[in-house]
């Protein structure tokens, strides 16, 4: 067990090539991210997520949502390119988005779902259908968890990294454990299910904990109980997956995401004080923070 700090995160980690680009790059160096994220009355975890994937550094982002909600969402987030899928006519997901947002994955080279979709009819089979059928690094949060949990143990394993970030509740779901005996065994638990299941996870929460596939598990030290607000969440999905466009692989974009996150709800926390920090406070402090 490790606890990650600024000095790791520049020797194993290599932030430092991350945050100092070199001159005659472009933004095709850098990746371009699909967000699959937000329905009907979420639209803002999906501006979130959105937001985080940006704030990353990536070259480019396509934000695929239910086309009814892509005309409201239309200039909200003008560096993002907006994909409306298929829906039930009102914003919300169906299974009848399966092939555009499989057709939208070709290319990029990460991919984030989950904030923000809710769960709907055909939604377990859409989950499915996106684990087994996309290659590239995968990053999956809140009801795309939720979605998959039930069937967690039968999914193949991937050819590609896939980093999973549930907090306690959704780390239930997934290991089918009382929130209780997660909380009790954090390092334990996420280690265990990270080597069985071949995946990165990110299991959030005070001190947040990141176990790798290999059985390594690192401590993250920064945020704080601010955060605890709706939203933040959403931020840490967008900027994992951001990362992982950009080519780091699943530990590092996961230490980073994390650390990162953290320390800029450390500054925001600073600036707003905890008990009025905002989600959107985050976002703005993602920069400094890597800075
Ligand atoms: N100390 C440090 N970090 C914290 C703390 C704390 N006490 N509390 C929360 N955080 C951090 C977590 O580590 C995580 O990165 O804030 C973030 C919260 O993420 P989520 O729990 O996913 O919350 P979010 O999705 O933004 O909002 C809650 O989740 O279960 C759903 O439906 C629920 O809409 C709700 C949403
Ligand atoms: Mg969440």
């Amino acid at each position: 067990t490790f606890l990650l700090n600024a000095d790791f995160l520049k020797k194993r980690m290599q932030i430092a090539s991350l945050v100092a680009r070199q001159p005659s790059t472009h933004k095709g160096s850098y990746g371009h991210a699909l967000m699959i994220a937000g329905s009907q009355g979420m639209s803002g975890a999906g501006l979130l997520c959105a937001g985080g994937a940006l704030r990353s550094g990536c070259g480019l982002l396509t934000w695929a949502l239910p086309e009814a909600l892509a005309r409201q969402m239309t200039g909200h987030l003008p560096e993002a390119m907006l994909v409306g899928a298929p829906d039930d006519g009102s914003g919300n997901w169906t299974e009848g988005a399966r092939d555009t947002l499989l057709a939208v994955s070709i290319g990029k080279t990460s991919i984030g779902i989950g904030p923000g979709i809710g769960q709907f009819p055909g939604g377990q089979q859409l989950l499915k259908d996106i684990w087994e059928s996309v290659g590239g690094p995968l990053v999956i949060d809140a009801d795309g968890l939720n979605l998959l949990a039930r069937d967690f143990k039968q999914l193949p394993k991937r050819n590609s990294s896939t980093v999973l970030t549930p907090h306690p509740g959704e780390m239930a779901r997934l290991a089918q454990l009382p929130i209780q005996a997660i909380q009790e065994n954090r390092i334990l638990i996420a280690r265990t299910f990270a080597v069985e299941h071949q995946v990165t996870l990110i299991l959030k929460g005070a001190h947040t904990l990141i176990a790798t596939p290999e059985g390594e598990v690192f401590v993250n030290p920064t945020g704080n109980p601010g955060m605890a607000t709706g939203g933040t969440g959403d931020i840490l999905a967008g900027l994992v997956t951001g990362l992982l466009a950009q080519g780091l692989n699943a530990t590092q974009a996961a230490c980073i995401g994390a650390y990162i996150h953290g320390y800029a709800g450390d500054l925001a926390a600073h600036e707003k004080g905890m008990n009025s920090l905002l989600a959107g406070d985050i976002l703005d402090k993602i920069g400094q923070a890597f800075q």
